[in-house]
């Protein structure tokens, strides 16, 4: 009986996992994976379209948390971008081809994401330790903390710090240098009083990831 239940159970399970993505509620996915202010940012700036209308192309989407947003740098960051600079920064968190988990964990060099053209990098690269991997912008380091979807052609991950691009980063001159992940963190934003605010984010947002992961 156990065995019949079982087997009924591979018969249908296919048939769910093959779900088109048109019919997935994406912010509904994210409301629930406690990722409510990405959710109601990529819906009020239009994103959310972009993202769905190019999923089927293949698409990785890095989905701040709702703490994530809450962070003083982001705050003032949000406060001070221009709507197509917000729009930039929310494309920023995809990148337009299918890589799960373990083709992050192995990835090496840039990556271009949806807010990269021909003149602007706007490029992610990740960093793998053991299990964990973390996306390094140049400016923000910020780490993996689930995997919300994946059905091929599209994933969605959680991660714990909004991924502000390095040309977000300072005000002027060349961009600052990603920050270093783990504890290091620390000693870092101690060591960082004075100098470009750019390094200062990153810093904070490292000590801010390094204390909510
Ligand atoms: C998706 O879910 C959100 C939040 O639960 C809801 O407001 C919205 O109407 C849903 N959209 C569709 C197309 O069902
Ligand atoms: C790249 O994007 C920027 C900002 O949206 C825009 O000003 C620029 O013209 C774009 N360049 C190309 C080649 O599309």
């Amino acid at each position: 009986m156990a065995a019949y239940s079982f087997f009924l159970l591979l018969l249908i399970a296919p048939g769910i996992l093959a779900a088109p993505t048109s019919a997935l509620n994406v912010t509904e996915l994210l409301e629930n994976a406690g990722c409510s202010t990405v959710a109601s940012l990529l819906q009020s700036t239009g994103v959310l379209e972009t993202f769905l209308s190019s999923a089927h192309k293949g698409l990785t989407v890095f989905a701040p948390n709702d703490e994530a947003f809450k962070a003083p740098e982001v705050v003032w960051l949000l406060g001070k971008l221009s709507s197509a600079e917000k729009v930039s920064l929310l494309l920023y968190h995809a990148v337009p081809s299918y890589k799960p988990y373990r083709s992050l964990k192995v990835s090496k060099g840039p990556i271009p994401t949806l807010a990269s053209n021909g003149t602007r990098k706007f490029e992610l690269t990740t960093t793998a330790t053991g299990d964990e991997v973390t996306i390094q912008t140049g400016a923000v380091a910020s780490r993996i903390t689930s995997t919300i979807l994946d059905a091929s052609p599209l994933v969605i991950f959680s991660v714990d710090a909004v991924l502000v691009p390095k040309e977000y980063s300072g005000p002027t001159g060349p961009a600052p240098q990603s920050p270093s992940p783990g504890p290091a963190g620390d000693s870092q934003a101690g060591g960082s009083s004075g100098r470009g605010s750019g390094i200062m984010l990153a810093a904070v947002l490292a000590v801010m990831a390094s204390v909510f992961g």
